[in-house]
């Protein structure tokens, strides 16, 4: 086999720090098919993100010529490793005996669970950049990975997909229209924790905005989202045109039923039949094990829950918590379409969806007068036109019957229309507040 060149980055936190390096490298270079080539001096650095108190490591880098294939040699590393007292699996930014990063493999690329190459971060940390140039090294002429993947054809994200799925990654997928805020980062961040690759989708989809509808004055904010998207910890974001979605031809949607009834359903049609498919067909793409929505729009959980389930999609659906502003208004990408007075006013919405809550647990269960409290305090902003409320069961949100209720969520959605353009907002709370909400 042809001898490939591999760039390692070394580093060692805890014990006889130098003696862990040294020894290391003594070992590699006994291994048959492993030649030494170069190693820097070693330097000391700070521990770079969040972890528990520490000392600070010391790191370098060596220059190796190897016939091992690269999953060969992250076995011998891994063993070195071991040998040294790393225990696997560790938490996050614990101090550890020895590291060893395998930065480049010959100019090879590959994204499994295992092992990312070239790796991911080499060209952003200094404890590793400082000694390749100290070796002389120029970092240009060595592979780098593109920070997040941004890619536009169907057919290449479905392969990169595939890529992560072969190489054994639990994948989650993200779909959002742009125009990013807290409320996507959320979901993002929550994706990143559980999931060992993240696809984020940004597709402003014609099919679910009736022919009324803000589709072409819907925010685009493409360069901004991604700045968004990699700070959360993205690892390819989806963004096709209409046009690359949806195939001349296609004609083909998924008809949905009793969960999109009522609210927004009734208040546009086909809008869900719109969401289930594209979510439909994200899910045929991505072949996701995970995908994230927020519980801000809890109809379209309702809806996408079913759909998964009809269609027998093996995808599990994670619903997050409502990310508001500090005044409680739910975000939303529309939010910066309101007037200043109209945007005071929409604090409305879950003032009124608190004050029920107050009465339930105080005592008040008769599902109307709950409904009424929601609406007295509605209205009392002239600038809120209510579109309605419910109060539904939980989960589901099918309709529950007058009377006593002993839990359950209650729905609001209202017009403002004070700015340039009518702006309807949605919000919606838990009669009984889980640990994520206010
Ligand atoms: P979009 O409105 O961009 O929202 C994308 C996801 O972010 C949805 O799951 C939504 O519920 C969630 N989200 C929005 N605001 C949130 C907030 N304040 N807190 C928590 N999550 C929030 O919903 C859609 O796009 C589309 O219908 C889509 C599912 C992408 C299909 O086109």
């Amino acid at each position: 086999m042809v001898a490939v060149q591999v760039w390692l980055g070394l580093g060692s936190n805890l014990g006889d720090r130098r003696g862990h390096l040294t020894g290391a490298l003594t070992a590699l270079a006994a291994v048959p098919g492993v030649q030494v080539l170069r190693v820097s001096s070693f330097h000391e650095s700070e521990l770079l993100g969040e972890g528990p108190p520490q000392g600070p490591f010391l790191n370098g880098v060596a220059e190796l010529r190897t016939t091992l294939g690269p999953q060969a040699l992250l076995g011998v590393l891994q063993a070195l490793e071991a040998q040294a007292g790393r225990v696997r699996p560790a938490p996050r930014n614990h101090p550890r005996p020895l590291d060893l990063d395998l930065l480049t493999y010959g100019d090879l690329r590959c994204d499994t669970r295992e092992l990312v190459l070239p790796h991911p971060r080499w060209h952003e940390r200094p404890f590793v950049t400082g000694p390749l140039r100290e070796l002389g090294v120029a970092l240009e002429a060595l592979p780098q990975r593109p920070g997040v993947a941004v890619v536009g054809d169907p057919q290449a994200f479905a392969a990169q997909c595939t890529e992560w799925l072969a190489g054994g990654c639990v994948v989650g997928l993200v779909p959002t229209m742009g125009a990013l805020h807290d409320g996507h980062r959320s979901l993002m961040e929550i994706a990143a924790r559980e999931c060992d690759r993240v696809a984020a989708t940004i597709f402003v989809n014609p099919l679910q905005f009736g022919p009324n509808e803000d589709f072409a004055a819907y925010p685009r904010t493409l360069e901004r989202d991604l700045e968004v998207c990699r700070a959360a910890g993205v690892h390819a974001v989806f963004t096709p045109t209409p046009e690359q979605m949806y195939e001349p031809g296609f004609c083909s949607q998924v008809q949905v039923g009793a969960e999109a009834q009522g609210m927004e359903g009734a208040l546009r049609p086909d809008h869900f039949r719109g969401v289930a498919t594209v979510v439909a067909r994200l899910f045929a793409l991505a072949r996701p094990q995970r995908a994230y929505f927020g519980e801000k729009d809890a109809q379209q959980v309702a809806v996408v829950r079913r759909m998964t389930r009809d269609l027998g999609f093996p995808v599990q659906i994670v619903p997050c918590p409502i990310v508001r502003e500090a005044d409680g208004l739910a975000r939303s990408s529309r939010n910066v379409y309101l007037s200043a007075e109209d945007r005071a006013a929409a604090t409305v919405l879950v003032r009124a969806l608190r004050s029920a809550r107050q009465q339930f647990l105080r005592g008040a269960c008769d599902r109307d007068a709950l409904l009424q409290r929601v609406r007295a305090v509605v209205a009392t902003e002239p600038r809120a036109q209510l579109d309605y409320v419910e109060l539904r069961r939980e989960g589901d949100l099918a309709e529950l019957p007058p009377g006593p209720v002993d839990g359950g969520r209650l729905l609001i959605a209202a017009k403002f229309a004070g700015g340039l353009r009518p702006v309807r907002l949605l919000d919606n709370l838990s009669l009984r507040p889980g640990p994520d909400e206010a």
